[in-house]
């Protein structure tokens, strides 16, 4: 049975997905991913790319292109290409177009497909006119089922200098070392099934997409990444330059951790006594603070008020791992503590990947000092 939802701007009929969301749907729309679309939309307004030629290869209902259509500001976009596999995209696609009386300014800048994603991605160049358009997009959502490895390549090859790659992964049980074969044929790298395995998996997810980008001398920097719900999501700004992506690969190198004492330091070696390794993995910032900065006070949605406030602290002190209260306190035999003190004492901040996680330059036995005063 259809229904009619409304989110922010737009209003789209649609078939609700069943509790286990599934691919067999009419066309794909998924409640829960509202607020991916609101920070895709927080993040356009917040970037200063202007006119731009953006790519949405999955779209499923196309929720989030009418949303950009209404919400993104005026100068932003030049054309919005959306594409899906599913047969009656189109036709579902226009009758939400009339449903939201989308006016003839806006509707012309849609351009409609039915297709494979790696051939609309690819194909397009055919399409060429000239400055306008030539094939090449300034901003790629890949937003799939599971794991966005099918369409990665040709993501990068199409995307533009400077533009921006929006990924995102719900294969979150290979990412988090649930499967250690899959984590390493599909990310060519060792996760962890501890509480850090947020952080571990997208720092891998990151470095796999980036090993895509610098074989074609794109390097792919993150200006957002984070977890939420069920997925990673990553922004990737793309810059082209043999010593950007050498530098790059500087920094995929390793997390050393220590079980019995949960001290952890990062290497480019994968080898120290008394040490588990995992990664290779992306040792970089996760977000560009300014950028953070900007959406967290720009940010027209409530909703998301809380989380963004979180990466912003966590921008702050953007390094790899973290301890978290509740695991030093059982380990180390301790009371549990509440957070803000402690944050203070070991002039730490929060971050996204647990409520009870401090990121700080702080040992592990500075850390159970404070605590245990
Ligand atoms: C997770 S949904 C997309 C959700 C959408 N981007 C949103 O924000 O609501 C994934 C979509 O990819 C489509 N799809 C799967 N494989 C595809 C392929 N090879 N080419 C194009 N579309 C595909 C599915 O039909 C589905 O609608």
């Amino acid at each position: 049975m259809k229904n009619l939802i409304t989110e922010h701007s737009c209003k789209i009929d649609i078939e609700l997905p069943p509790k286990d969301v599934h691919a067999q749907m009419e066309v794909f729309y998924n409640p829960v991913m509202k607020s991916n679309r609101n920070i895709a939309i927080l993040l356009l307004n917040s970037v200063e790319n202007e006119k731009m030629n953006i790519a949405s290869p999955l779209a499923g209902s196309g929720i989030r292109e009418l949303r950009f259509l209404k919400e993104l500001e005026a100068g932003k976009i030049k054309n919005i290409f959306v594409n899906d596999i599913k047969e009656n995209f189109p036709k579902v696609m226009a009758e939400n177009l009339k449903l939201n009386a989308v006016k003839n300014d806006l509707r012309d800048k849609l351009i409609i497909h039915n297709d494979d994603a790696n051939l609309f991605l690819l194909n397009q160049v055919k399409n060429c006119i000239g400055d306008e358009f030539c094939g090449y997009f300034d901003y790629i959502d890949i937003d799939p089922f599971g794991s966005p490895n099918p369409f990665l390549a040709s993501a990068v090859a199409r995307i533009t200098r400077e533009g921006i790659i929006a990924i995102t992964a719900t294969d979150t049980a290979a990412l988090t070392g649930t499967y250690p074969k899959v984590t390493k044929r599909k990310y060519w790298a060792k996760a962890v099934r501890n509480y850090m395995m947020h952080e571990i998996g997208l720092r891998i997810l990151i470095r796999k997409v980036q090993l895509q980008g610098v074989q074609f001398d794109k390097a792919l920097i993150p200006i957002l990444a984070y977890h939420k719900d069920h997925y990673f999501r990553i922004y990737f700004k793309c810059v082209k330059g043999k010593e950007k992506c050498d530098k790059i690969l500087k920094e995929h190198q390793y997390l050393l951790f220590n079980p019995k004492t949960l001290e952890f330091t990062v290497s480019e070696f994968n080898q120290a006594e008394g040490f588990e390794y995992f990664g290779p993995l992306w040792k970089g910032n996760l977000s560009d603070k300014k950028l953070i900065a900007k959406m967290k006070k720009e940010n027209p949605f409530p909703e998301e008020e809380r989380f963004l406030d979180l990466l912003y602290q966590e921008s702050k002190n953007d390094r790899v791992g973290f301890y978290d209260l509740h695991v030093i306190a059982k380990k180390y035999g301790l009371e549990t503590t509440k957070l803000e003190p402690i944050l203070k004492k070991v002039k730490g901040v929060r971050t996204q990947f647990s409520w009870t996680g401090i990121k700080t330059e702080k040992s592990v036995k500075e850390v159970v000092k404070v605590m245990k005063k």
